[in-house]
């Protein structure tokens, strides 16, 4: 399939997509948080398509974009406390989850009864939605199982050949996925995949605390939540172990490994001997960390003789949360504790 990368996303371009979209064919766009792969959400056909391109299950449901909050219940049924959630995070890097309706089609729900709704901020996908005057399903634009795309560049090397069109524009700001929330019949919520709209956010609007879906955690027997968070993700092909430690015990074991490459902070680069090393940012920088993430575990991927990447544990609060969930998934939950010494 002939791709065509846009990169203007302009008037007339963005006039192009929008149709591409109408019609069920499938493009990608930048998002706030990730790259986003679009296609109509009320068409099953364009729902398969996008399962293809992919290469992803097809039980692993899809979230539909949407240009305002208000168009939500045309969709699916929306409470209260979504309203609530709607006035503090819409637009933005919040996914809610509800019951659907029957204009949905099952293709695009994998089954479930629910539908993931969200409302990005970004200029170019809320001037998509807007034009193609449809909701648009779209999964992250990479191919199943490798981390998210943040750059159009990553975009290109994915899915060219695959999709009808590419917006092809800045790097995305966030660098990690939307929140995930699921909002309970008492009004509480639990977050299925956090993100950059915090616990601590979410909190503060409901009035309660805010649950953690035990998958976000630790890998874990139980079914989670969100389908796709029982998948291997975000991995380059070595393997990757988080060690947690302090300082001295961190260099001195990645300093005795000659073939292993090193995901660490900023504050480390200058003590550390591998091979290759990539800072994800200050080690207080959770932002920072996310922003950069997904392009250096992308970076460790296209090295060809790292027996292994270990990266630095990073701080599990507030938006570091989604850094370590994404690292840990990465790492298949892998982590060595390290003695002090
Ligand atoms: O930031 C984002 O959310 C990006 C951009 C493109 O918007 N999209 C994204 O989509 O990350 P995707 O498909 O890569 O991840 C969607 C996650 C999956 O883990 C899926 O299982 C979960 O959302 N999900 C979708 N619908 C659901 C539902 N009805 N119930 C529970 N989880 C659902
Ligand atoms: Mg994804």
């Amino acid at each position: 399939m002939k791709t065509e990368i846009l990169k203007k996303c302009d008037e007339a371009e963005l006039a192009f997509a929008a149709k591409l979209i109408q019609e069920g064919k499938l493009v990608a766009f930048p998002t706030e948080t990730v790259y986003g792969l679009g296609g109509n959400a009320l068409r099953s056909d364009a729902a398969k398509r996008i399962y293809e391109a992919k290469g992803r299950p097809s039980d692993n449901p899809l979230i539909i974009h949407l240009a305002c909050a208000e168009d939500a219940s045309k969709y699916c049924e929306p409470n209260e406390v979504f309203y609530r959630l709607a006035d503090a995070f819409m637009p933005g890097p919040l996914t809610v989850i509800l019951p659907k309706k029957e204009c949905i089609p099952d293709s695009v729900t994998g089954g479930l009864d629910t539908v993931a709704v969200r409302v990005p901020s970004h200029p170019i996908a809320h001037a998509l939605i807007a034009k193609a005057g449809v909701p648009i399903a779209a999964p992250s634009a990479n191919i199943s199982g490798k981390p998210s795309t943040t750059t159009a560049a990553h975009v290109i090397t994915d899915l060219d050949g695959k999709v009808d069109a590419i917006l092809a524009a800045d790097d995305c700001e966030i660098g990690l996925e939307s929140t995930i929330v699921k909002i309970h019949t008492d009004g509480t919520l639990t977050v299925l995949r956090p993100g950059a709209i915090t616990c601590e956010m979410l909190s503060d609007i409901v009035g309660s605390t805010v649950n953690i879906d035990p998958a976000v955690l630790a890998k874990s027997e139980a079914r989670p939540l969100a389908p796709g968070m029982k998948y291997r993700h975000y991995a380059p092909h070595m393997p990757v172990i988080i060690l947690d430690g302090a300082d001295d015990a961190f260099y001195d074991y990645v300093n005795q490994k000659d073939d292993c490459g090193v995901l660490c902070f900023e504050e480390d680069l200058a003590h550390i001997t591998a091979k290759k090393v990539l800072s994800l940012g200050k080690a207080s920088q959770a932002q920072e960390q996310a922003h950069r993430l997904f392009a250096c575990l992308r970076e460790m991927d296209a090295q060809n003789d790292l027996a292994c990447v270990y990266a630095r544990m990073p701080q599990k609060s507030e938006v570091g949360l989604a850094v370590w969930n994404r690292l840990a998934k990465a790492a298949g939950f892998e982590v060595i504790k390290l003695e002090d010494k």
